[in-house]
């Protein structure tokens, strides 16, 4: 490894660091830290005497770091005034549910979640009624379609739950999803490993388990995430993950190729997030349909956890891609409480409602865009309450429903957009 890739590296995880901890956070632990260095520097060179004095200053740097450790990564308490007797909310009545506002746009709302929560948190009724859409969180992703993590050896029998439920409760399923460089079964590695020819190993397995899955649930699935995450997250370029270590950008248009040979009736999506530069994603989806690809459309993710920024460049993004005559949809939104903390006034659930509003606002301004989904249902069961440091700083409070599945100002807005004349 050279000086230069050595930097780009140490950058890397600088940006990586101030998205997960937001910059003040990054910026105060950094200075402390350099802080705390400097001082054992200077208590190793000097003289016996005044020895003491340097050690007071690491004292209290150590006393320091520890105090602001625990502001910045503890829970919170945020009143709850959507919940107040005279509160808007509490006092308003709504004569249609969100599905209802959505069907009437010709949008699809929907949800992700896991089986096991919706059994167990009894919301499975509400369900039905405030979506027509269903992302299964993680029991589509390859490695949970395994038995024993064995790489051909499927067992659809959880999955198959997933397809019942949907269909009960008339939503459409979304497949997510087949090729992504972040989940795949821990076996692919050590296989690839031990094979001569990579490229036609990879190619076979790629094969295998797209037709596999796809026609497994051919006619019962729709639409799927072909391939999840194809940008790196810290810099302007594809992922170097381990497809296209060995079938280069190529494993991007194989997977669609696949895909369509498997169900030529689904609908095949792109999902993810934008990355440093646009333009990657907006060039590589380009070329996708220059070349004939057979896409359909991009899935935006929109995890928001640590700053709410301004949805516009958002629109613009989704605007350039359903120039491209491909669909878009917002396939992962949630947006952590603590991300409005430094806009919000007094009322953050407010906020983080309006915010909510602002982003199906901006989408509804695009042609292709066809649906909305939010990453969970009721904030008891939000991934990022298992996610590091996010676990530790509470409320994250990302989604439309409360623990006690009362509807927050985030539902109503969602709502009242839907119902609104926008443009
Ligand atoms: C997450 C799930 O929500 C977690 O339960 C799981 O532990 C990890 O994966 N982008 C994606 C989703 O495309 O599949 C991820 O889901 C969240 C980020």
């Amino acid at each position: 490894m050279d000086l230069s890739s050595i930097l780009k590296n140490l950058i890397g995880i600088i940006d990586i660091m101030i998205v997960i901890f937001t910059p003040k956070v990054f910026f105060t632990f950094t200075i402390l830290f350099l802080a705390v260095i400097a001082t054992i520097i200077v208590f190793i060179v000097m003289k016996k005497k005044k020895k003491k004095y340097v050690l007071g200053a690491i004292g209290i740097e150590v006393l320091l770091t520890i105090a602001l450790f625990f502001i910045y990564f503890s829970a919170k308490d945020f009143p709850r005034v959507y919940l107040e007797k005279d509160s808007l909310y509490q006092t308003r009545d709504n004569n249609i549910t969100l599905k209802e506002a959505a069907e009437d746009r010709g949008i699809y709302i929907g949800f992700a979640d896991n089986m096991k929560n919706i059994e167990k948190d009894g919301y499975s009724d509400i369900l039905g009624k405030e979506f027509n859409a269903f992302t299964p969180e993680n029991a589509f992703k390859w490695s949970k379609l395994l038995k024993n993590g064995e790489i051909g050896n499927y067992d659809f029998t959880k999955a198959d739950k997933y397809v019942k439920f949907a269909e009960d409760n008339n939503l459409r399923l979304r497949g997510h999803v087949l090729i992504w460089g972040k989940g795949y079964p821990s076996q692919l590695k050590e296989k690839l490993n031990k094979v001569e020819y990579k490229e036609e190993f990879l190619r076979s397995i790629m094969r295998e388990h797209i037709t596999k899955v796809m026609k497994h649930f051919e006619g019962q699935v729709d639409i799927w995430d072909v391939v999840n995450e194809p940008i790196d997250l810290m810099e302007a370029r594809l992922e170097n993950n381990i497809f296209y270590e060995v079938l280069g950008k190529e494993y991007i248009s194989y997977a669609f190729e696949l895909a369509h040979k498997a169900d030529p009736n689904a609908e095949l999506f792109m999902n993810g997030y934008i990355g440093k530069d646009p333009q990657v994603l907006l060039n590589l989806l380009q070329e996708l349909v220059d070349e004939g690809v057979p896409i359909h459309g991009f899935g935006l993710q929109g995890h928001i956890m640590n700053k709410a920024g301004n949805v516009k460049k958002t629109e613009e993004f989704l605007k350039q891609v359903s120039d491209m005559g491909l669909k878009v949809e917002i396939t992962e939104l949630d947006v952590r409480l603590r991300a409005l903390e430094e806009i919000a006034n007094d009322d953050i659930y407010e906020a983080q409602g309006k915010y909510f509003g602002e982003v199906l606002e901006a989408c509804l301004r695009v042609d292709n865009f066809t649906g909305i989904t939010c990453w969970g249902v009721s904030d008891k069961n939000t991934w990022y309450n298992s996610l590091p440091p996010y676990q530790w700083m509470k409320p994250n409070d990302p989604l439309l429903f409360d623990v006690n599945l009362n509807k927050k100002p985030a539902y109503y807005h969602i709502y009242d957009v839907l119902k609104n004349d926008i443009k």
